[in-house]
């Protein structure tokens, strides 16, 4: 495929942007009336968004939002979220007993009592600037971490702490959703290498959590990238030789991995720098190629066909016509498959993937870690 169309796809699709046994600690679960923290902070892209993209590019712009597929699981339809129900930060707040999270951008008078969400979909890693010195911004999503930071600020400026520390940060968990896909995404078709978007996403997203942990954050989640060539849309673009071995496109996956590695020494660099902060790593990774390893155990039928979309098996997915657009169609059991839109995920595989990270070994330290520590500290 032409690289120009490459890019366009991507830019245009990404802008919307187990229970694995507990070996030895099953200790706290929590309670179903405790509610180990006070507040979520959140930040990422559209895999976390909740509500910023909202009358802009967001799903349910797309035709009548009782006619939309987004939403079609959980929500009645009316959601701004890229799935067709709940995102693993919505299970993840399910699970500490906090309602969903209000995105900044949409707040309502008493909405941020339990938190804020700042993830956006589409947005990038490294500063917007970056893609439109190298022309490679469409400047549909000119939002990056760096924005959601200062979104943040001026959130707490608001809430009076800013040069101080905050207090109730000690009571609050930082969830920073994966992101830099997109930043990979939007530079296909150009000659930046893969080695500099890692550099430039990794110091940016460190330069964050450096920014998170200053103001005196104390339990940290960051997730890891998904084997993004297991993604529907990577296998619809790459070439057919471009395989690993569970069957995801090879060179993708190397990237992702490549990244995540660099991600996870950073967070080791800052465990060391900050030994009072709890910094978690979730591995998404490990938990997306645990399922595809053995779907069936966990409901999964498809690994690889959108469930809402158009086009021919075996992805029935057609970048001309993506879910949200007249002529695709929806699956009638969105829980047997993986993919929900060629890019992002079922609520079925959002689901699984949260118990993985809160119930399960797939988090680094284990997330009970973080709750028995919290809970030690009162
Ligand atoms: C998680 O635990 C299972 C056994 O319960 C083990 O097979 C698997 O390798 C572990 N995964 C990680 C990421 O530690
Ligand atoms: C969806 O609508 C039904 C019926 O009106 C209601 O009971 C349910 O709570 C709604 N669910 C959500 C997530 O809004
Ligand atoms: C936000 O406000 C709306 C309208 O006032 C309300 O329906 C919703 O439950 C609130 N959400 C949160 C998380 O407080
Ligand atoms: C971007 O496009 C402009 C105008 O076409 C051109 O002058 C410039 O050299 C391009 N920059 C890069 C980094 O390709
Ligand atoms: C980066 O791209 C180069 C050239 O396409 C490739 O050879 C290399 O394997 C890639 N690196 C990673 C970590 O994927
Ligand atoms: C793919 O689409 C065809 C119709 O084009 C449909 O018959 C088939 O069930 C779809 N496959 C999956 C796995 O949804
Ligand atoms: C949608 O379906 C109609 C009727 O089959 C067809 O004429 C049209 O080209 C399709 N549009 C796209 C974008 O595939």
């Amino acid at each position: 495929m032409a690289p120009s169309m490459t890019t366009i796809t991507l830019i245009t699709i990404y802008t919307f942007s187990l229970l694995v046994s507990i070996t030895s600690c099953a200790a706290s679960t929590v309670e179903e009336t405790s509610r180990p923290f006070k507040k979520i902070y959140a930040f990422g892209d559209s895999f976390t968004d909740t509500g910023n993209t909202k009358n802009a590019e967001g799903p349910s712009g797309f035709g009548h939002v009782s006619n939309s597929p987004y939403g079609t699981t959980f929500f009645n339809h009316s959601t701004n979220r890229y799935s067709d129900g709940r995102l693993v930060i919505d299970f993840v707040t399910e699970s500490l007993n906090l309602p969903y999270l209000p995105p900044y951008l949409h707040l309502k008078k008493g909405n941020d009592t339990f938190g804020v969400n700042f993830a956006v979909a589409g947005s990038t890693a490294i500063n917007h600037a970056f893609f439109v010195m190298n022309n490679l911004s469409l400047d549909i999503t000119p939002q990056s971490i760096q924005t959601q930071m200062l979104w943040f600020n001026r959130y707490l400026q608001k809430q009076g702490c800013v040069e101080s520390k905050c207090n109730d940060f000690d009571e609050t968990l930082f969830w920073f959703g994966e992101i830099g896909v997109n930043d990979y995404a939007y530079r296909l078709g150009s000659t930046i290498s893969n080695d500099t978007i890692r550099k430039l996403a990794i110091s940016s997203v460190s330069g964050a959590l450096q920014t998170l942990l200053q103001k005196g954050a104390k339990y940290i989640v960051v997730e890891g990238f998904p084997p993004t060539g297991c993604l529907t849309l990577a296998m619809y673009l790459a070439s057919e030789d471009d395989r690993d071995e569970i069957g995801c496109v090879k060179s993708a996956n190397d990237e992702s991995n490549a990244h995540n590695l660099l991600l996870q020494s950073k967070i080791q660099e800052f465990r060391k720098q900050y030994p009072h902060a709890v910094i978690v790593y979730a591995d998404y990774w490990e938990a997306y190629r645990t399922v595809m390893k053995n779907p069936a155990k966990y409901g999964f039928k498809d690994l690889f066909t959108v469930c809402c979309g158009s086009g021919e098996p075996p992805y029935n997915f057609s970048v001309f016509a993506t879910c949200g657009t007249p002529n695709a169609t929806v699956c009638t059991s969105p829980s047997h498959y993986i993919n929900w839109d060629g890019v992002h995920l079922t609520e079925a595989m959002y689901k699984v993937v949260s118990n993985m990270f809160l119930q399960g070994n797939f988090t680094q330290p284990p997330f009970n870690f973080l709750l028995e520590t919290k809970e030690r500290h009162g």
